[in-house]
């Protein structure tokens, strides 16, 4: 008896990914970058499918030959089916479809957002597994999400808040680019903050009634503060550059700290994990560390490699699917926009 053998097929964005999980420990996860964006500063939508269609047989090709199985030993193919750009993600749904029809094996739909939170649960061979256990509180950071989920099962989620307008990770990329530095740029935040004074400038933080986040108010007080400095001083930004990293990083740490304390609180849950693209994030990591310390939360987060968009996640959701007989039909389409 083989067990149950998922491919995982990722195109939401820029990165096409193709992973293989058997009974939930993967095998592989592949994942090719699309560098032709770095020169527009953001994903260009109709360069990015047109990569996604070069790159998808080679990937999962290479996915398969990691792992060490042919495709006759795969049961199942999960597709990311949204939310993303829709012309990415007719690359990965038409592969998967068709991967599906000539295996004769069924196929199966990926919410992108739900496989950002079940990464949580990636098993690796000769590694310790330590999963979040039911229920548990989810904060979903990335490029175009910041949420607080209530996890109750593998298959059941609520979101309790969400942001109004931007993501953080917009906010560490929006904020960045008025900086003069590249796209993506949270992770070139996160490296110069750790030279700077996180409490040497204040920025607006938002007064949102509940759960909901809203990060457009930091983004328009950081440009307008900027402006007004740069008149000064020409080489406002260059001079500063490390205190202004780390005092905007600290801003957003606080902002998305703020609202899960009181989830937690209102919830009664200790349970606390992170996703997404944004848990990478050092300064995010170690404040929730404390903060986990100090309120007896048992905190989970995800590898690296798990937090930004991949196969894997996609994969692991699309087994706790086949488990519980969720398939998709051969009609189904993608959709750009959809919840969680
Ligand atoms: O989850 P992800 O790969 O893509 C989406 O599905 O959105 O997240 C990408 C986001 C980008 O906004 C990027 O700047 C941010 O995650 N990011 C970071 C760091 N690494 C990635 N933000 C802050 N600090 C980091 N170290």
């Amino acid at each position: 008896k083989r067990g149950i053998t998922i491919l995982g097929i990722e195109s939401s964005c820029d990165d096409t990914s193709a992973a293989i999980i058997r009974d939930g420990v993967i095998l592989s996860n592949v994942v090719a970058g699309q560098k032709v964006h770095e020169e527009y500063g953001g994903v260009v939508p109709e360069l990015a499918s047109r990569a996604h269609q070069q790159n998808i047989i080679p990937v999962v090709d290479l996915a398969l030959k990691r792992a060490g199985i042919s495709k006759e030993e795969v049961s199942a193919v999960a597709f990311t089916r949204g939310p993303g750009l829709l012309g990415s993600l007719l690359v990965g749904t038409s592969f998967a479809k068709g991967f599906s029809l000539a295996a004769g094996i069924p196929l199966i739909e990926v919410n992108h957002l739900r496989g950002h939170v079940l990464a949580l649960f990636i098993k690796e061979k000769d590694t310790k597994f330590n999963p979040p256990r039911f229920p548990f509180l989810c904060l979903l950071v990335s490029g175009g999400n910041s949420q607080i989920i209530k996890v109750h099962d593998y298959l059941h989620m609520e979101v309790i808040g969400q942001t109004i307008d931007d993501a953080a990770g917009e906010a560490f990329d929006k904020c960045a680019k008025v900086m003069g530095l590249p796209y993506p740029g949270g992770p070139h935040v996160d490296r110069l903050a750790k030279e700077g004074n996180p409490h040497r400038f204040e920025f607006s933080k938002p007064r949102i009634s509940g759960l909901d986040y809203s990060f457009s108010g930091l983004k328009t007080n950081f440009l307008y503060f900027l402006r007004d400095n740069i008149k000064e001083n020409n080489n406002f930004i260059e001079e500063n550059k490390n205190d202004l990293c780390a005092s905007l990083q600290h801003t957003i740490i606080e902002i998305l700290l703020n609202k899960l304390k009181r989830a937690a609180k209102e919830t009664g849950i200790k349970e606390i994990a992170l996703a997404g693209g944004v848990s990478a994030n050092s300064g995010l990591r170690s404040a929730l560390k404390n903060e986990a310390e100090k309120r007896g939360w048992h905190l989970v987060i995800p590898k690296f490699e798990y937090t930004m968009d991949n196969a894997a996640m996609i994969a692991i959701t699309g087994y706790y699917k086949y488990l519980n007989n969720e398939f998709a039909a051969q009609n189904i389409v993608p959709f750009a926009r959809t919840q969680l």
